[in-house]
């Protein structure tokens, strides 16, 4: 691969940043698979451009915010706390967010709360014309423009009409819908062209690349080869990237005196019960309530379990401006209050719930003591809560219970026990033979899982994805034989 700079463009800098004074700044780096992955890319020279994640009104912060960040080789995009609200709380998060997770349109107060339906898809075109803006300043000759998820899709249109010379990957981290539901979507057909100016889009999986192929066919009628898109005689290249994470950054970890000590100390406070895990963004698709109401079954099928496991859910707070997002924390704080109402005791409860993140080498223990991982995602783009899970069960060979419509099945599937999150009962059922499964079988589907985990990972990923880009460009170049 040839060596050439890289622009990275998401939506949030892989820093979070904290002002204290007038030009006094804390950032610290933030974990995540596009991070890592990142991190691991080694023929280029690489550059972040991402929003600030606050907002910084004066001239003297914003300068002086700039240069911390370049030291860290990130640029900052500033947007006023309206337009914010309006692009991440609504537009991103109210309208694409459920589209892409096939959940629709909310109707409801989302409007009321963060802007009308137009104000918050004109704060989407500012905020995305702000990044060109930034990108603009920075862009030279050869650099490759890598636009990371949905809160950035009219960022390749915008740019190619400044620069058609423009070489631009876009990874998207989500599902994509079947056509149908993307119709629905006002705006659909603009956000797709613009996505379409793009020379390489990636996805996770081969189904979510049918899917984008047959939208762009259904709803713009364009022509699909095997390679991709053609629109006026342009190819755009769809393909497959499974993203992963950085495996031996887990199986290091789970060995520390710091995280055996915090392992010793869980498996005494769960007093000897089976473990049961589930740590996500509180957020609608990840299926908490349909989590919540197998374990209650599970609890009612089986009353001899009752005082013998314990289900910890770690709720990570998410996108809390955002109305679905609130009732969500709602629905999901009266079912753990039935369940432990109805099944707990004086001395213990069966659901151990918390509304807060857990630092690393606490969530890293938790995996490892858990016996069970419970991921019921109503849809989810990859879900690497599960590859985490795999990579820290160094000693129980715990059991990994995932759900079908989440994308890691597609690549876990044949180790973990996969389920339909709208089952109820199977999930139950699930969790019954999780618990009681022969320590060889989980053994082998342990290793199954961690074999893949270990050799399919986030930097594989980057290095694929960005390989792909330099072939796709390098393919256009080719001049085109009579
Ligand atoms: C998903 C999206 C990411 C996003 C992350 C956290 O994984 O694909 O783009 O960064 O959620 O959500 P947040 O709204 O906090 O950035």
């Amino acid at each position: 691969m040839d060596s050439c700079r890289l622009l990275v463009v998401s939506n949030r800098l892989p820093t979070s940043i904290t002002r204290n004074g007038e030009q006094s700044w804390s950032t610290k780096i933030s974990g995540g698979g596009l991070v890592s992955a990142l991190l691991g890319v080694k023929n280029e020279e690489t550059k972040w451009i991402g929003w600030a994640g606050l907002e910084v009104k004066d001239e003297i912060g914003q300068k002086s915010l700039t240069n911390v960040l370049a030291e860290k080789r990130c640029i900052p995009v500033f947007l006023d706390n309206d337009t914010t609200d309006k692009y991440y709380n609504g537009y991103c998060n109210c309208i694409i967010w459920p589209i892409l997770h096939y959940l629709g349109i909310p109707q409801d107060d989302c409007f009321a709360k963060n802007g009308t339906y137009k104000a918050q898809y004109d704060a989407y075109k500012k905020a995305n014309k702000a990044f060109a803006d930034v990108i603009m300043e920075h862009y030279r000759e050869g650099d490759i423009i890598w636009i990371h998820d949905y809160h950035l899709m009219l960022l390749p249109k915008y740019l190619k009409d400044r620069n058609s010379n423009m070489k631009i990957g876009f990874f998207l981290h989500t599902t994509f819908p079947p056509s149908e539901i993307w119709r629905t979507l006002p705006e659909g057909p603009e956000l797709l062209r613009s996505l379409l100016a793009s020379d390489m889009i990636g996805l996770h999986t081969y189904d979510l690349v049918r899917h984008f192929v047959s939208t762009c066919s259904n709803i713009l009628g364009l022509e699909s080869t095997p390679k991709g898109i053609v629109d006026q005689g342009k190819l755009t290249r769809i393909s497959a990237f499974p993203i992963g994470i950085d495996a031996d950054n887990f199986i290091n970890t789970v060995q520390t005196s710091e995280v055996k000590m915090e392992m010793k100390r869980l498996k005494e406070k769960f007093g000897g019960r089976k473990i049961i895990l589930g740590v996500e963004r509180l957020d609608t698709i990840k299926g908490i309530p349909h989590k919540i109401l197998a374990f209650e079954r599970f609890l009612e099928e089986n009353p001899e379990w009752r005082d013998k496991v314990v289900l910890v859910e770690i709720g990570v707070p998410s996108r809390s401006d955002v109305p679905e997002y609130q009732k969500l924390k709602i629905q999901i704080h009266e079912l753990v209050s039935r369940v432990n109402g109805r099944f707990g005791t004086f001395h213990q409860v069966p659901i151990h719930h918390l509304d807060q993140s857990v630092n690393f080498p606490t969530l890293c223990a938790l995996y490892a003591v858990s016996d069970v991982a419970l991921i019921t995602s109503l849809r989810d783009g990859m879900n690497l809560v599960s590859y985490e899970y795999v990579a820290s069960q160094t000693t129980n060979k715990g059991v990994l219970i995932l759900s079908e419509v989440a994308g890691a099945a597609q690549c876990l599937g044949a180790g973990a026990i996969l389920v339909n999150p709208w089952n109820t009962p199977d999930i139950a059922a699930s969790i019954s033979r999780a618990l009681t499964m022969p320590a060889k079988e989980r053994e082998k589907r342990h290793q199954h899982n961690l074999a893949y985990v270990k050799s399919y990972t986030a930097q594989e990923w980057a290095n694929d994805n960005l390989r792909c880009i330099h072939e796709t460009i390098a393919e256009a170049q080719i001049p085109k034989q009579l």
